[in-house]
């Protein structure tokens, strides 16, 4: 996580730099700081709190300079507080220097620094800033300098340096978090994300482990791993400049709820020789083996039912921070299936950097063009859902499930069928929203003041019960369990009292009676029943309605209050939905 930002050029560097900062704070909120260089000297400003609140105490807009180095916060090393807030400085206030990524060698690597430097703060960025320090030789290059630091460092890292002693120059590197070059005429940009500085440059260099750009405003050359300047083209992006406007809702995430009719067609635009592609790299494997975290482990769960379900192939689903511990039963036979609405996810880059060594071919599901893992893929599916602003997912997490039917069906040569059922679903969703958002709401109400949730489910549902429970715990601070209905009587019904909410799951498929038992064992205990269904029951103390869909498709329908669910539940407790404590949109630490 953390997102950084450099510029030199001809223009207010403060100003360039805060706008990109404004679209990297997806990436932490921590905390934000802006260093410039201006008159030979460092001005740096920085503070705890989201980007808005750091600028109403701090104008770091109004720092002078064109050239600077920017930085939003999740913290890692340190707690979040104004002296572990980025950029940090040597000494001597001559260098400073924001980082996303995690040091490993912190605690050797403070103990060399600690007895020669002046910490002020917890963080190992402030050691690198101390490391450069000590490698600056007068009259030799900046570069030299952070060359030389960064071979004491292990760990990952994007780093981005400026300093007094090259007034107009900045010096990245990077390794295992992602950097990308912005090429402008007479000004040069680096950021963590392209999206910080589209509205400047569209051509960009998208940088390898190892290698360190050095720009000025006129110039720029990047150096390999081993110090030699070398030669990378640049590509021009055809890509939609994210639009942070909440189009008349109060939330970005509300909005993306009510994005999905329109994200369901939108994922369904898909390249057909794409499609044809992936449909080929699954037939010729012998084992295929999805991979991804968070939500879209839960996606790919609903996968993996539907390609038992319709192209009757088995499939495993690991979260990617544990894959490597099934490294052994990878090989070139192998068809690993990432999903990752960021592409930076670094546990799935990981995985996927694992599965690539024992030769397996990797088909990524992804939202982010241009994304470290959409580079690193055999073959690219994109959710075409435009940017989701929102921490926790919502419409990216339908545009997996909605790309995986898609899959699953072309496997058994029946993509149109999917095509024409996911059509009259993006229907019928919107009018189920429009009544859910009504209704939806009053539920959460009344139960704001419980502190335990269980959702239960059966069959290919069992996955949507896991991310509902998700949504709840990440923006509504309430503890909550996903659960296979069937799982309940093995230990967790001794948890459930008089008045425990059970969100039960069931719609009118395969698992409708069998669910139905389940919801009399946990009310037969005093479980509050919140049934989800598209017939209404007795059982049900309050029935949220959903649309009548196709066998198999109850996923997209049920998710889909059930979000709403979350987000009334956040609003009902004073949260911020979109910007839940503790975490970021994207996750660049393994
Ligand atoms: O970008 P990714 O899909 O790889 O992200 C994975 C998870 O971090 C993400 O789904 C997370 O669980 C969401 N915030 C949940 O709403």
């Amino acid at each position: 996580m953390c997102g950084v930002i450099g510029y030199t050029g001809k223009q207010s560097a403060a100003t360039v730099i805060m706008d990109g900062l404004a679209r990297l704070e997806y990436r932490g909120y921590d905390s934000a700081g802006v260093a410039t260089v201006f008159n030979g000297d460092l001005h740096l400003k920085k503070g705890v709190g989201k980007l808005e609140e750091v600028e109403a105490a701090c104008l770091l807009s109004r720092l002078p300079g064109n050239t600077g180095i920017g930085h939003v916060r999740w913290a890692t090393h340190g707690g979040v507080t104004m002296e572990n807030a980025h950029p940090h400085v040597d000494c001597l206030n001559y260098i400073a220097v924001a980082h996303n990524g995690i040091l490993e060698n912190y605690q050797k690597l403070r103990r060399r620094v600690v007895s020669r430097h002046k910490l002020v703060s917890e963080t190992d960025t402030e050691l690198i800033a101390h490391l450069i320090e000590e490698y600056l030789v007068p009259g030799a290059p900046l570069e030299q300098a952070v060359t030389k630091a960064v071979k004491e460092i292990k760990g990952t890292y994007a780093l981005v340096v400026t300093s007094t002693v090259e007034p107009n120059k900045i010096v990245a590197t990077r390794c295992g978090s992602p950097l990308v070059l912005g090429l402008g005429k007479g000004e040069n940009f680096i950021s963590s994300d392209f999206q910080a500085f589209l509205p400047y440059t569209r051509e960009v260099v998208f940088l390898d482990d190892g290698e360190t750009v050095v720009m000025t405003p006129g110039k720029v050359h990047i150096l390999s791993a081993s110090g030699k300047k070398t030669r990378k083209d640049s590509v021009v992006l055809d890509v939609d400049l994210a639009v942070r406007e909440k189009n008349g809702f109060d939330y970005f995430m509300l909005k993306e709820i009510f994005e999905q009719p329109q994200a369901i067609l939108s994922a369904i635009n898909q390249e057909k020789s794409a499609l044809k592609k992936a449909a080929n790299l699954v037939n010729n494997s012998q084992s295929v083996v999805f991979t991804a975290c968070g939500s879209s482990r839960y996606a790919s769960l609903i996968g993996r039912y539907m390609f038992s379900k319709i192209a009757h192939r088995f499939s495993d689903v690991i979260i990617s921070s544990e894959f490597c511990y099934f490294g052994d039963s990878v090989d070139e036979n192998t068809l690993v299936i990432a999903v990752s609405q960021s592409g930076e996810t670094a546990d799935v880059i990981e995985g996927v950097i694992e599965a690539q060594s024992r030769g397996a071919k990797i088909l990524s599901i992804v939202n982010t063009i241009g994304s470290t893992l959409a580079r690193m893929s055999d073959c690219v599916l994109y959710l075409n859902c435009g940017t989701e602003f929102g921490v926790a997912a919502t419409k990216s997490f339908l545009s997996e499930l909605v790309i995986l039917y898609l899959l699953s069906f072309s496997l058994a040569g029946r993509q149109e069928e999917a095509e024409e059922e996911l059509k009259r679903i993006s229907e019928l969703m919107d009018e189920n929203l429009r009544l859910n958002n009504d209704e939806v709401p009053k539920a959460a109400l009344k139960l704001a003041g419980h502190d335990k949730f269980y959702y239960i489910a059966r069959g290919i549902n069992f996955a949507v019960a896991g991310e509902a429970s998700l949504k709840l715990k990440e923006i509504a601070y309430v503890h909550s369990e996903g659960m296979s209905a069937g799982e309940l009587k093995h230990g967790t019904l001794a948890l459930v009292e008089e008045g425990t909410p059970v969100i039960a799951i069931a719609p009118c498929d395969d698992t409708h009676e069998h669910i139905l038992s389940n919801i009399s064992e946990v009310k037969a205990r005093g479980a509050y029943i919140i049934g989800l269904s598209d017939k209404p029951d007795k059982l049900f103390d309050i029935h949220i309605e959903i649309p009548r869909v196709n066998e198999y498709y109850y996923p997209l329908a049920c998710i889909v209050p059930l979000q709403l669910f979350a987000f009334h539940s956040s609003i009902a407790r004073s949260l911020d939905p979109d910007r839940p404590r503790n975490l970021a949109k994207s996750v660049t630490v393994t």
